[in-house]
């Protein structure tokens, strides 16, 4: 086996949940990690000790300069499923790594992969992914991981299985899986990284207890203490609520390996364990002692569902403690429709009481942030200028007060560009009102109040917030919508 100290391994998506817990294994056995992400905003979300290093797999120059040096890498591909894109970055990593002369690849499809071809592009494009990197001359081993277990601490799924008994998730009660932990994965994925004679390997992982809906239910009725029953979510609401946060091509592709696995009869979610534990020399994490490790109580926060959530499948989300709820794979059940709020004494209005504040303490922590950036009263370092960036999230959109509508990246360019070019800038923020709150879903309406501009720049605003527990406030951007409000401030 290859010395620990000559071991150096590039982990992709590495600030994200899959790549974080690998990341994080590694570390813990004193291997050195170089973490890849997108823009330097990423360096925050990296496990500690991890070498950031900023590079896009899109790019082929980046993918040789961020291979180059390391001896290993840990591969998945993030949720794109456009068959040219994906295999231009599959192409770019299978280059880089034999550039840099790779001793092994491990590449996480992400999810497995049915027998036979099917149309669903989701899962073609792992299926070719695999097939290419097999075949490009780097060692590689291919682990086709089934459902995370992480994705129930969404607080969405979390919420109304702690406060109503109901676990709800897009896959029918009948379908048995073998629901795999993210430390389990880490663990397997160090395994095919560094075991001896495993190039060209190609393994169905996932945890050691294969459940249906109904049992995997069982099994937190026995560790929580109260009846849960499963719910099967109709794949078609499910999608709907994830395009509210990430947009409709994600949700598709999301949501087309869930129709999939509800229209097929084909049992896709087994294990072999015994394969598993014996070909990787790993142990794995019982069904039941993962449950019982998990602060439930805290995942699922203040969330209550009313009757609107029976009928409708939505759950209020709450601003819940957990990293794995705030990273990339927990990709649960999004609330499709929005209720408005009303007044009341009840625990529901104090929820919105609470939600109100955190929407108006984010909405003014942004503006001061943006204030001392307008006014270059911030130094101009990436540092600083992530505290404005962070906030909103990759799929964030801007429809602006003059009829414009902007992607993120446009919004961060511009105001990048606009470091100390308002000197005078002051920026006030007014009547803040929660419009609504559904699941993890919830959006304001504020004034904001402009001086020192030069120009009458005040504006109406609603916002749309989606929830993050590792957010400040507990709250990332995901679409606002500004109108010009020409009125003279009174105060
Ligand atoms: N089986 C399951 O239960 C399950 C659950 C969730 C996801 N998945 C699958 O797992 C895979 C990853 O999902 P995810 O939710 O973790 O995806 P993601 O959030 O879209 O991306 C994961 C990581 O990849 C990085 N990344 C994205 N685009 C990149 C690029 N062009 N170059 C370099 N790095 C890039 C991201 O970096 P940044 O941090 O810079 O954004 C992020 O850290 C997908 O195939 C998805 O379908 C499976």
């Amino acid at each position: 086996m290859t010395s620990i100290e000559r071991q150096r391994h590039l982990v992709v998506g590495a600030a994200g949940a899959q790549g974080g817990a690998v990341a994080r294994r590694l570390l813990a056995r004193g291997h050195h990690v170089r973490g890849l992400i997108r823009s330097a905003e990423g360096r925050d979300r990296l496990p500690e000790g991890a070498e950031p290093f900023v590079a896009d797999l899109g790019d082929p120059e980046q993918a040789k300069a961020a291979f180059a040096g390391t001896t290993h890498a840990s591969v998945l591909l993030p949720m794109i499923y456009e068959p040219e894109r994906v295999a231009s970055y599959v192409r770019n990593v299978a280059d880089a790594a034999l550039a840099a002369g790779l001793r092994r690849l491990v590449f996480n499809t992400g999810n497995r992969l049915p027998e036979a071809v099917t149309g669903v592009a989701a899962f073609e494009t792992r299926r070719a992914a695999a097939t290419a990197l097999l075949g490009s001359g780097v060692p590689t081993v291919v682990l086709r991981p089934p459902i995370y277990l992480d994705n129930l601490c969404a607080p969405w799924v979390a919420g109304p299985l702690v406060h109503d008994g109901v676990l709800r998730y897009p896959l029918p009660a009948r379908s048995p899986v073998a629901w795999l932990s993210h430390d389990d994965l880490a663990a397997a994925t160090v395994a095919a990284l560094t075991r001896d004679g495993l190039a060209g390997t190609v393994l169905d992982i996932g945890g050691p207890d294969e459940v249906t809906g109904p049992e995997l239910a069982a099994a937190f009725t026995a560790e929580l203490g109260h009846r849960v029953g499963y719910a099967a979510q109709d794949p078609a609401e499910f999608e709907a609520g994830l395009a509210h946060a990430f947009g409709g091509p994600v949700a598709a592709g999301v949501a087309s390996t869930y129709r999939w696995v509800a229209d097929v009869a084909e049992p896709l979610y087994g294990v072999d364990r015994r394969a598993v534990e014996e070909t990787l020399g790993i142990r794995l994490t019982p069904l039941r002692a993962w449950i019982a490790a998990r602060p439930w109580r805290l995942l699922a926060g203040t969330a209550r569902t009313g009757p609107h959530a029976a009928a409708g499948g939505t759950a209020r989300g709450a601003v819940a403690g957990s990293v794995h709820a705030a990273g990339g794979t927990a990709r649960g059940a999004v609330a499709g429709s929005v209720h408005r709020t009303g007044a009341g004494g009840s625990p529901e209005a104090a929820d919105r009481a609470a939600d109100r504040a955190a929407c108006r303490a984010e909405i003014v922590r942004l503006h001061e942030v943006l204030e001392r950036w307008l006014s270059g009263r911030a130094p101009r370092t990436d540092e600083e200028f992530a505290a404005f960036a962070r906030a909103h999230l990759p799929g964030f959109t801007l429809s602006g007060p003059d009829g414009s509508s902007l992607t993120r990246d446009q919004v961060l360019a511009w105001v990048e560009a606009a470091h100390g070019r308002t000197p005078g800038i002051g920026i006030r923020i007014r009547e803040v009102e929660l419009v609504a709150a559904d699941g993890p879903l919830l959006m304001a309406a504020y004034q904001e109040w402009q001086r020192g501009t030069g120009a009458d720049r005040n504006r109406r605003a609603t916002a749309v917030f989606l929830r993050d527990p590792a957010a400040p406030h507990g709250l990332r951007w995901r679409h606002l919508h500004e109108t010009w409000m020409p009125e003279t401030p009174t105060g």
